[in-house]
């Protein structure tokens, strides 16, 4: 493993409870790819206290350096190394353009992660996934350092006929219509990623992203890493950003690790894995 996730094991605390194991493919173990064509994956870390993002000090948003930690950023990699394709929002692709954010590409060429990129190849996967981008606004430029055909860009009928849209298409990127006016409809992401073949989708969105996922019904499991902190501040994201769901969905506990090594000596975070709804269960029975 890179050295910078280090050599410590993480505690199985749930379905089945211990034996220490290794980090390392922890997430790989998980066998995304074993579960049946078009899984939806999202994954966040958060602290105690819910916080997703808040404001660095020049204001920008972003993950709470007190909660990123190499460990938790290596299962990161684990999950998008399995992935068909990487689900971003139209705005990290102007943060990044600019930037701001870090790099949800990372396993796909940076040399820390070559080995993921080894175990990759071995399964027949393309070096590159596809990246599928979600936008209103569809102001952006293809994102350095990947090919333009590579993106398919899903956003309202509004943003389907607009110059940006018309210069990705130019560019080579696929842009589709999923909505009557400005916003995706929620109801139709998981027919259309489906009928564009994007196969396993790993969802790095933010909290508007996971929200348009999970009122949709386009989201099968949630990743979530617990960071054993309280950060407070008044400007904040949490996990989902947009009306209350009604009726709220109820999240299924898949797995359960217990890190004792990061945040200090015994303190501990948490790796959990949430599956939701049916199509998780059956496919799991099946
Ligand atoms: N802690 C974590 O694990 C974690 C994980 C992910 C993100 N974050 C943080 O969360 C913050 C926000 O992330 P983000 O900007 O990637 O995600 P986001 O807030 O989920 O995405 C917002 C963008 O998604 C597009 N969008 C949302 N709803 C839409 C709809 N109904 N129809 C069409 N487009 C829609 C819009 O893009 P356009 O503006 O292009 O129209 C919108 O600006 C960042 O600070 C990020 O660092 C934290």
């Amino acid at each position: 493993m890179t050295g910078a996730a280090g050599r410590a094991g993480v505690l199985p605390l749930y379905p089945q409870p211990g034996p220490e194991r290794p980090l390392r493919g922890l997430y790989l173990d998980h066998d995304l790819r074993g579960s049946g064509g078009g899984l939806i994956y999202a994954n966040f870390i958060s602290s105690l206290d819910g916080r997703v993002a808040l404001p660095n000090t020049r204001g920008v948003f972003g993950v709470p350096a007190a909660i990123a930690n190499p460990r938790d950023w290596w299962l990161f990699q684990e999950l998008a190394i399995q992935a068909d394709s990487v689900l971003v929002s139209g705005r990290y692709l102007r943060a990044r353009a600019r930037g701001e954010v870090q790099d949800l590409f990372a396993a796909f060429h940076d040399p820390r992660y070559s080995e993921l990129r080894a175990w990759r190849e071995a399964q027949g996967l393309s070096a590159w996934p596809r990246v599928v981008v979600l936008s209103r606004a569809v102001d952006f430029a293809p994102p350095a350092g990947i090919e333009a055909s590579r993106l398919l860009v899903l956003t309202g009928a509004s943003g389907a006929v607009s110059a940006g849209a018309q210069r990705l298409r130019v560019a080579g990127a696929a842009v589709i219509a999923a909505g009557p006016e400005n916003d995706i409809d929620a109801r139709r992401v998981r027919g259309v990623l489906s009928e564009a073949g994007c196969g396993l989708v790993y969802a790095v969105g933010g909290p508007q992203v996971l929200h348009l996922l999970a009122s949709g019904g386009a989201l099968d499991r949630l990743y979530l890493s617990l960071a054993p902190q309280l950060l407070g501040g008044e400007r904040l994201s949490t996990l989902v950003e947009g009306d209350a769901f009604e009726p709220a969905p109820v999240l299924r506990l898949h797995s359960l690790y217990y890190d004792q090594t990061t945040h200090g000596a015994g303190a501990g975070q948490l790796f959990a894995c949430y599956a939701v709804g049916e199509a998780e269960d059956v496919r799991e029975r099946g």
